[in-house]
């Protein structure tokens, strides 16, 4: 099959992966309408290209944090990213490396913070949920600084696990609920058994030896799943930068409001997200929440957006609306599932020729020139 834009690698990744697996990286919560808006509400921006503007030399870079991305792009930390392929977070992350875009370790990740850490050249950021066990996720922050990770990444939409109903049907549930249905879906996929069977094991990497328990990937799931925390404040913010000492990004920021109490608290940056649509359906999509959130930041921190993009125009859309850099989740994980890496250096590539191609046609040759003069329209 011709993989020619990320549709087509989802495509792949659907005819790959068993059905169950498929749905877990694909679905969203409930009703899934904040998943669909996500992507719709790009559709509702038109663009306003300007022309004979000389656009022979185009740029795509941006600096963030202090480090160079070749594009303005960071892959989105995502949990169990070795059940889609073997060493699939090692496999993501040194792709990104090659591309020179960012990568976000998940705190779910496959692989620990510092196997990966040692798989890439440059320096990898951290994402953690501020968990029950304060030690526990003050020994993880410690862990990636002595690692070397850049950024620490605080996701704070997650008080508790959103609902996704795909994953209720399927039985992939906490503990799961496998039915005769799931192992005829897994039999017929039977280079994905053999990958399984013969990679290394599948579990949550960072925790291994930390919970008391066994190490197995359901055991610890279900640690984990105890160890969020619906007590989350800022003050525990303060107490993780405290801890970690380097920039600071709160992931999941809707709110303009909240947006200011991130200024207030010295946070770096934070990342307008709903979680790509997995946690609580119904809330803004993230790129219409977008511009309210850089308009309360007023500059004084950097805005992330995440969720929804599929195109090189979405990235332009996203940063001629004040995002500094875009995130990517499942357009990775697409490419991951169906090719293992190549498929996620194939991913990035689709975006980094869709994206030049849109600043050529654009008439901005510099991705930081992008501006809100470039949006001609918004329903
Ligand atoms: C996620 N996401 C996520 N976020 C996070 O902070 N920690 C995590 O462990 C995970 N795990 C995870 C697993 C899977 C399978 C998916 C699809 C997503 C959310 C992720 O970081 C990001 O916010 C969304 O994927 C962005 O939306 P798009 O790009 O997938 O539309």
């Amino acid at each position: 099959m011709i993989l020619a834009n990320i549709s087509d690698l989802r495509e792949a990744a659907r005819r790959r992966l068993p059905h169950a697996l498929f749905d877990f990286i694909d679905g969203g919560a409930q009703d899934e309408v904040t998943l669909r808006a996500n992507q719709e509400d790009f559709h509702q921006l038109a663009l306003l290209p300007r022309v004979l503007t000389d656009v022979s030399q185009r740029d795509l870079s941006v600096t963030l944090f202090g480090q160079k991305l070749e594009q303005p792009l960071i892959l989105a930390p995502t949990g169990l990213p070795g059940l889609l392929w073997p060493n699939g977070a090692i496999e993501a992350a040194r792709a990104a490396d090659a591309a020179g875009v960012g990568f976000c370790l998940s705190t779910m990740s496959t692989s620990s913070i510092e196997q990966v850490s040692e798989a890439v050249s440059r320096p990898i950021w951290f994402q953690l949920y501020v968990m029950r066990d304060r030690e526990l996720a003050s020994s993880m922050m410690e862990r990636a600084k002595a690692a070397g990770c850049s950024v620490l990444v605080l996701t704070v939409d997650l008080a508790m696990q959103g609902q996704r109903d795909r994953d209720v049907h399927n039985g992939l549930t906490i503990p799961p609920q496998f039915h005769l249905s799931n192992l005829i879906d897994f039999a017929l996929h039977p280079r994905w058994v053999w990958r399984y069977m013969t990679g290394p094991r599948v579990t949550l990497a960072n925790f291994i030896g930390t919970t008391g328990h066994r190490d197995d990937l359901f055991t610890i799931a279900g640690f984990v799943n105890s160890q969020f925390d619906q007590s989350v404040t800022w003050k525990d913010i303060e107490w993780a930068k405290s801890i970690w000492g380097g920039p600071v990004v709160l992931k999941g920021i809707l709110s303009p409001e909240d947006a200011r109490l991130s200024v207030e608290h010295g946070v770096d940056g934070i990342i307008v997200s709903n979680h790509g649509g997995r946690q609580l359906d119904g809330v803004r999509s993230a790129i219409a929440a977008l511009p309210d959130v850089v308009e309360a930041a007023e500059g004084r921190l950097d805005v992330i957006l995440d969720g929804g993009v599929r195109r090189g125009t979405d990235i332009i859309k996203a940063l001629a609306l004040g995002a500094k850099a875009c995130m990517i989740g499942r357009p990775f994980l697409y490419g991951l599932a169906g090719l293992g890496g190549p498929g996620v250096a194939l991913a990035l590539q689709i975006l980094r020729n869709e994206l030049d191609l849109a600043l050529a046609l654009t008439g901005c040759a510099r991705v930081q020139d992008l501006d809100a003069s470039f949006i001609g329209w918004r329903s």
